[in-house]
């Protein structure tokens, strides 16, 4: 049974993919991914704050020391809490490169269309196989439409497909009305690739302590479901390749990213849970179930229970929704 994908025009010996994490962060660690059989690695991110602080001593055009904004900008990270200033990233991936010979997929995370995008250049240098754009934002200005914060991403996009040479692939959220749409805007910029979907780390409330606690949980396979449903819709519809990432928990997750239409599948929570390791039992399970199920390969599989066939997608989900309430009542 052949394993092999494309995914942002990078052959990959399978899909399984170990996603933007602290794993990249150390040189050993790389190193365990690879021979844990990862068939490509992306960085952890390099944050747009963090580089506009180290260029110029501004987050967001305001400075951390100016007492108009202190108490607005107080929240983030100073620059000793991040695991690589800029210039070390760019040297950190150097040796990254070096080390191992899977593809390196570096990764910026960030959200305007600014000076800082530099970097995808310094990276591209700096020898990365391909570009991850982490796009994280929550909107909270009310005078900001969706349409703005759509133009915005689109506008990154096509600013790094004019400097870069290398494939450039969006780590979106799905927090979007049309979706589909936001895709396809993506598709015409000449995104290479979509990540679906960032998971967003919703603070809690402390309730002895009256206040917002920020937290971080790794995922479980009931997140997957969000992203079946729209790499089911996407499969065939949009150019960009398509990877997962969000809840691929099991052997069986990762069958059913693919089967939705992913051509590569990100995993992050699971290998901080089982190690490395975890990669070679979700590819041996791959290739079980394809000589169990006589499919050859990646080509035949993906995208096998996707929409692209159903005569209107927005019929079919709506339909799915009215039977699921139905199916509660009998
Ligand atoms: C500890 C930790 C650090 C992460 N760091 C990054 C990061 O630097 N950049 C990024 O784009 N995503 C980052 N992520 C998000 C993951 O890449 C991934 O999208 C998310 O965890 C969902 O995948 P999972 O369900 O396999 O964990 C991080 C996740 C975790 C748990």
């Amino acid at each position: 049974m052949d394993t092999s994908t494309t995914y942002l025009g990078l052959r990959l010996a399978h899909p399984f993919v170990a996603g933007a994490s602290p794993l990249s962060s150390h040189l050993d660690s790389v190193k365990r991914l690879e021979d844990a059989g990862a068939a490509a690695i992306v960085m952890h991110s390099l944050f747009e704050e963090q580089i506009t602080m180290a260029e110029s001593g501004r987050i967001r055009h305001r400075d951390p020391l100016d007492s108009e904004f202190a108490a607005a900008l107080a929240p983030f990270p100073p620059a000793e809490e991040y695991s690589h200033s800029p210039e070390q990233y760019l040297q950190h991936l150097r040796s990254v490169k070096e080390a191992v010979h899977v593809p390196v997929i570096a990764s910026l995370n960030g959200t305007t269309r600014e000076s800082w995008l530099k970097y995808a250049q310094l990276m591209e240098e700096a020898g990365a196989d391909a570009l991850e754009v982490n796009y994280y934002e929550v909107t909270t200005d009310f005078e900001v439409p969706g349409v703005a914060v759509e133009t915005r991403i689109r506008d990154i996009v096509t600013e790094l497909k004019r400097r870069l040479k290398i494939p450039v692939a969006v780590k979106l959220s799905p927090f979007f009305t049309a979706f589909g749409n936001v895709a396809r805007q993506l598709d015409a910029a000449g995104a290479d690739g979509l990540v679906i979907f960032n998971r967003f780390y919703q603070p809690d409330v402390d309730v002895r302590r009256i206040s917002a606690e920020p937290s971080l949980e790794l995922s479980r396979g009931s997140e997957l479901l969000l992203r079946l449903r729209w790499l089911a819709i996407l499969h065939g519809r949009v150019r960009p390749s398509l990877a997962a990432t969000g809840g691929i928990e099991t052997p069986n997750d990762g069958l059913k990213a693919i089967l939705a239409g992913a051509h590569a599948v990100q995993m992050v929570s699971a290998l901080l849970r089982h190690g490395p390791g975890f990669i070679q039992t979700m590819r041996d399970s791959l290739g079980r179930w394809m000589e169990w199920q006589k499919i050859p390969d990646m080509d035949s599989m993906r995208g096998a229970v996707s929409l692209l066939k159903s005569p209107d997608a927005a019929a079919f989900e709506r339909a799915n929704y009215i039977r699921a309430l139905h199916r509660w009542n009998t």
